[in-house]
């Protein structure tokens, strides 16, 4: 029975996969799992190690020392403030982690690699792809156009160390996480659940606003459970047509956040303000720009210009599109800056409050990724992900996406890092 490695074990979705393969102890007798901190208890077919990825080959291989596996599971990140730095850094991560097994020798116990990425793969970041977006789409190599990706990178490195070493790889391309971490705020879920309740604190019947894009509002969204995404990497480690590819990892289910956000706010107790973008439009209508001005009242709005020509250009002329709208610019546009409302001192004195009230940790709301969750909710295109690829290669799974979001709220209130009623 094979053992595993899994590399950033407290992480969002690394954390996932060391529950999802630790729950099939005939399948998976021995899981390493590995990080620098260590969060919580684990079954007792896991073993812990310290491994800081950022030292060097040498330190890692006396780290590793105990360590072998024939399946890896790389999802250790470390985010950076620019993407240059991020290429730079988790590239060197993962470089100097494949380094380590060599000096260990555990590199010939090895079979196959996954190497957990996400949709920026795409360019989900820098304006609109082609749609769906499919594994097949061309990389956005030219950085006169767009900045390095530290995806393209890291499967850079993977598919030379598998080449040079006769070993098998998978990449998974998961999108808009939706999971739970202990003592890991940045997360889409908990700064949604913390906009929520505080919100509904301060508007009382009024309603909660919705703060993100209107125009992304009535358009579609694809999402990750990290629980489907363990299961997924589990199958992906095992099932032999999936040798040496690339996946997409969405829940499989079509979703809006006109349809999500009401089911939000009443899990919260609360009710979507009726014309909650009564402030957000001119005379254009839908699908204008966000302008918004209330006289009297602090402007909450923002915008933000994405890159100058949309992933989609890299296929204008295959698809003929040349001289269309697709290829203007998309901008992030939140109705509700989040970074310029958690700095409100009403919402500050309401989040107070309310964590006093109800016993909660106060650090969280400091905490929670305000400007990661503004640009999630804020882009103004649809995203919409194709499973078709990983079905076609014999992959069943799916998740509800509310029913996803549903169960972190229950795991946030379980860990008292939300309101228990
Ligand atoms: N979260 C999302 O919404 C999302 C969406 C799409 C794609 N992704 C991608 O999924 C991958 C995993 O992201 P995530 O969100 O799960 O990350 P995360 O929650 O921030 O976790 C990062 C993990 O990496 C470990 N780590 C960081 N630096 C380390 C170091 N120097 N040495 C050892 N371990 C280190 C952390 O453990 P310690 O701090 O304990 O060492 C932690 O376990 C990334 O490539 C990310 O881009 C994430």
């Amino acid at each position: 029975m094979p053992s595993a490695i899994v590399t950033g074990a407290t992480g969002i979705l690394g954390r996932e996969i060391v529950s999802e393969l630790s729950q099939h102890r005939q399948q998976w007798p021995t899981i390493h799992a590995l990080s620098r901190s260590k969060k919580e208890d684990y079954a007792d077919n896991v073993i812990h190690n310290h491994i800081d990825l950022q030292s060097s080959p040498d330190e890692m291989a006396n780290d590793l020392k105990n360590v072998r596996g024939e399946y890896i599971f790389f999802a250790a990140y470390l985010a950076q403030d620019k993407e240059e730095d991020a290429w730079e850094v988790n590239g060197r991560m993962l470089s100097n982690f494949l380094s380590a097994l060599e000096k260990t020798g555990a590199v010939s116990d090895v079979k196959r690699i996954i190497l957990v990425c996400g949709c920026k793969q795409y360019g989900v970041h820098l304006g609109m792809p082609k749609q769906p977006m499919t594994e097949d789409l061309p990389w956005l190599t030219d950085t006169s156009k767009w900045p390095p990706n530290f995806y393209y990178n890291q499967q850079n490195i993977l598919h030379d160390f598998c080449k040079k070493h006769n070993k098998e790889w998978v990449a998974t391309y998961p999108n808009d996480v939706i999971g739970f971490a202990l003592g890991n705020f940045m997360n889409l879920s908990s700064a949604i659940a913390l906009y929520t309740l505080v919100s509904k604190e301060l508007s009382g019947n009024e309603g909660v606003t919705f703060p993100g894009s209107p125009a992304f509002y009535t358009k579609f969204d694809s999402f990750t459970s990290s629980k489907l995404h363990a299961e997924f990497c589990a199958w992906a480690a095992l099932e032999p047509r999936a040798a040496n590819q690339a996946f997409n990892v969405v829940n499989g289910d079509v979703e809006s956040w006109q349809n999500l956000w009401p089911k939000v706010v009443e899990y919260f107790g609360g009710r979507v303000k009726p014309d909650q973008f009564k402030d957000a439009y001119t005379s254009g209508g839908v699908g204008s720009s966000l302008i918004k001005k209330v006289v009297g009242k602090e402007d909450m709005s923002s915008t933000m210009e994405m890159a100058p020509q949309p992933p989609i250009s890299v296929v204008a002329d295959e698809i003929g599109i040349q001289g269309t709208p697709a290829l203007e610019k998309n901008a992030v546009e939140q109705h509700v800056d989040l970074i310029k409302w958690s700095q409100r001192a009403d919402v500050k004195a309401a989040w107070e409050r309310l964590a006093e009230r109800e016993g909660l940790d106060k650090s969280s709301f400091d905490k929670a990724t305000w400007a990661f969750t503004g640009f999630a909710l804020g882009r103004n295109f649809d995203l919409v992900i194709s499973m078709s690829k990983a079905r076609e290669f014999g992959w069943t799974g799916y998740r509800d996406t509310w029913a996803s979001l549903r169960d972190v709220f229950e795991q946030m209130r379980g860990a008292g890092y939300l309101p228990k009623a």
